[in-house]
């Protein structure tokens, strides 16, 4: 997703963008660039490919002097990715620039309008309506021409726009795109998220839908989108600058797989008192919890995987149905929802524009709505009636595994204190499942200790054409997740599928030598996997069965066998999706690929 630097201050900005852009690569991008006012005009300097190619043609910002600038790294949406496409985009006289994060609904009628007047476009995108709109607007007050655009623009977008005639300001704009402005002695700034400006400040503000800032470098001013002025408090951001750092690792996804039992812990610290659950944060009495009937998982990708094995947890200890959907779908498919209905939401980013969606609609409709998310402040954490925060800290890697495995403790952690509201669990049950709850996290680092079987095994599958996971039950899940982890970053096709739905079609697909990776955790469904499992073996696969250490008569079933130390089953995803992170991993490490930043992918998927 694009991502927005901007700053105004006493020093040189061109360095700062560049330096804050750096920090927003994870978000995914394709081309970048930056807008300066050198005292005289604003001057443009953008180019498609990567930050290093914006550096070079700015030699590190020094052709761009200037202490007011925004910048940009672009995810295309409108138009290729090519340098005209790029960001930021002028108006035809270059006295107004722009860059936009979101998507510009009505642009086509906007530019065809606007082309009817005589603006000449000169790219491919939304967001140059936006320049020639704001142009056509502007008759001397840059807020008027600002909220003018806003009634008439439809869809998303975070914007940052400086305009010549006023070189002491930069106006920073936001509906349904994320947008924080950060303050500091030595200036202000905008940014598409905080750790593009950690290393200045850590006084932030939140921007929310339909608010305008106007920084200057010694003052804040936010008003509404009627032109009035409003008051916003700031957020001291304590998130330590060095944990977005690869500290050492190769990869952040390595990093970030190896803070699990660190993160995991973390979350458990916080929400385990006196034998007992209490999520600080959240805000649902006792009677709101027994009110609850049922409950819909709204999510996409991993988090929507996590919300699958959710689906499993809840219903087994607290007896709730449960309804999983993913938010592109849940959104246009008219759920029923009756009274007593909780509406999950479960976001890494809290950005994603689909779960987003969904989430206002159900708060159109008066449905509550929890979230679980990890990043505070978030669009999803601010706009829900609830929240569960999952303590990942921040995670850079494009595949997501530490904050995956927060959502399933926090997922846990919610199932368990329903059940024992709802009188499903009993208390001593309750209790033992504390204690399963925390050994998890020193089974996780006993399981990420141990890498060099499963990585002696990944090299030998780096040139596969297609890869199968296979279980039943909570193993589904974590197949589904598997599946991801592996297909995101190495690019080999993969599938994943309820062992039981095989032989429906998809078993065709099993020539002699497909790898077949086989999740059996569950006790209960153990017999009816190894039957599948034979099934495919039969027909040439080659199966690694993920399982219990308890069960070692599996070596006589498999050909390789990765064990799981024993828990509670309900929580077997927990341990299961270890080794399969590691082996997407290291295939993906072994062919080359580039892992925290896989093609066509962006961390935060902000548009539809
Ligand atoms: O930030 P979110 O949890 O809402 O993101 C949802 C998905 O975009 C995300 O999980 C995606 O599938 C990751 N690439 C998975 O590793």
């Amino acid at each position: 997703m694009c991502g927005i630097v901007g700053y105004i201050g006493t020093k040189q900005a061109a360095p700062i963008i560049l330096e804050g852009l750096a920090k927003l690569e994870y978000r995914g991008y394709d081309s970048a660039g930056m807008a300066v006012y050198d005292g005289q005009k604003i001057r443009i300097k953008k180019s498609v490919g990567r930050l290093k190619v914006l550096e070079e043609l700015t030699h590190g910002g020094d052709l761009l002097p200037g202490y007011l600038g925004v910048g940009h790294t672009r995810w295309a949406t409108h138009g290729a990715p090519t340098d005209a496409n790029s960001h930021p985009h002028y108006n035809e006289k270059e006295t107004i620039a722009v860059v936009h994060n979101g998507i510009i609904e009505n642009y086509i009628s906007l530019r065809t309008k606007l082309e009817g007047k005589g603006y000449t476009f000169v790219s491919a995108t939304d967001t140059e309506v936006l320049a020639h709109l704001l142009d056509y607007y502007y008759k001397g007050n840059p807020l008027e021409a600002i909220t003018k655009v806003m009634h008439r623009v439809e869809g998303s977008y975070a914007l940052g726009v400086i305009f010549a005639e006023y070189p002491d300001r930069i106006y920073a704009v936001r509906k349904a795109s994320p947008l924080i402005v950060g303050q500091s002695p030595e200036g202000c700034f905008i940014a598409s998220d905080v750790p593009a400006i950690l290393k200045y400040t850590r006084t932030v503000y939140f921007m929310e839908n339909l608010e305008v800032a106007c920084l200057k470098d010694d003052s804040l001013t936010f008003y509404s989108a009627d032109e009035e002025e409003i008051k916003k408090e700031s957020i001291t951001v304590d998130w330590d600058a060095e944990a977005a750092e690869k500290g050492g690792y190769e990869h952040f996804m390595l990093k970030e797989m190896y803070e699990q039992p660190k993160v995991l812990e973390d979350t458990l610290k916080k929400c385990i008192r006196n034998r007992d659950i209490c999520i600080e944060e959240l805000a649902m009495t006792e009677e709101d919890f027994a009110s609850i009937k049922k409950i819909h998982i709204v999510a996409c990708g991993s988090s929507y995987h996590a919300g699958v094995t959710g689906k499993y947890v809840i219903e087994n200890l607290a007896r709730v149905p449960v309804e999983v959907d993913l938010a592109s779908e849940f959104r246009y498919r008219n759920p029923i929802l009756e009274e007593g209905a909780l509406v999950i939401v479960i976001s890494q980013s809290g950005e994603t524009a689909d779960s987003l969606a969904a989430m206002a609609d159900m708060r159109d409709k008066n449905v509550k709505v929890l979230a679980l998310v990890n990043v505070a402040g978030s669009g999803i954490a601010r706009g829900a009636d609830y929240v569960i925060y999952t303590w990942a800290g921040p995670e850079i890697a494009v595949a997501t595994t530490k904050a995956y495995s927060t959502q399933l403790m926090a997922l846990y952690l919610f199932a368990m204190k329903l059940g024992k509201i709802k009188g499903a669990l009993k208390q001593q049950e309750f209790e033992e499942m504390l204690q399963d709850l925390l050994r998890l996290p020193g089974q996780v680092e006993r399981l990420l200790a141990n890498t060099g079987r499963i990585q002696r095994f990944a090299n030998r599958y780096v040139a596969a054409r297609s890869i199968f996971f296979i279980g039943r039950g909570i193993d589904y899940a974590i197949s589904l997740e598997g599946s991801l982890k592996l297909k995101e970053i190495s690019y080999i096709h993969s599938e994943a599928y309820a062992a039981g739905e095989l032989k429906h079609g998809t078993i065709s697909l099993i020539e002699e030598g497909t790898l077949v990776v086989c999740v059996c955790t569950q006790p209960a469904l153990y017999q009816k996997t190894i039957s599948n499992m034979v099934e495919v073996k039969a027909r040439g696969a080659i199966v690694l069965a993920v399982t219990n250490e308890e069960n070692r008569e599996m070596e006589k079933e498999a050909d390789y066998v990765i064990y799981i130390p024993k828990n509670n089953p309900n929580f077997a995803n927990s341990l299961a999706i270890i080794p399969l992170q590691l082996f997407g991993y290291y295939v993906a490490v072994e062919k080359g690929c580039d892992v925290d930043k896989p093609r066509n992918l962006a961390k935060s998927v902000t548009v539809e």
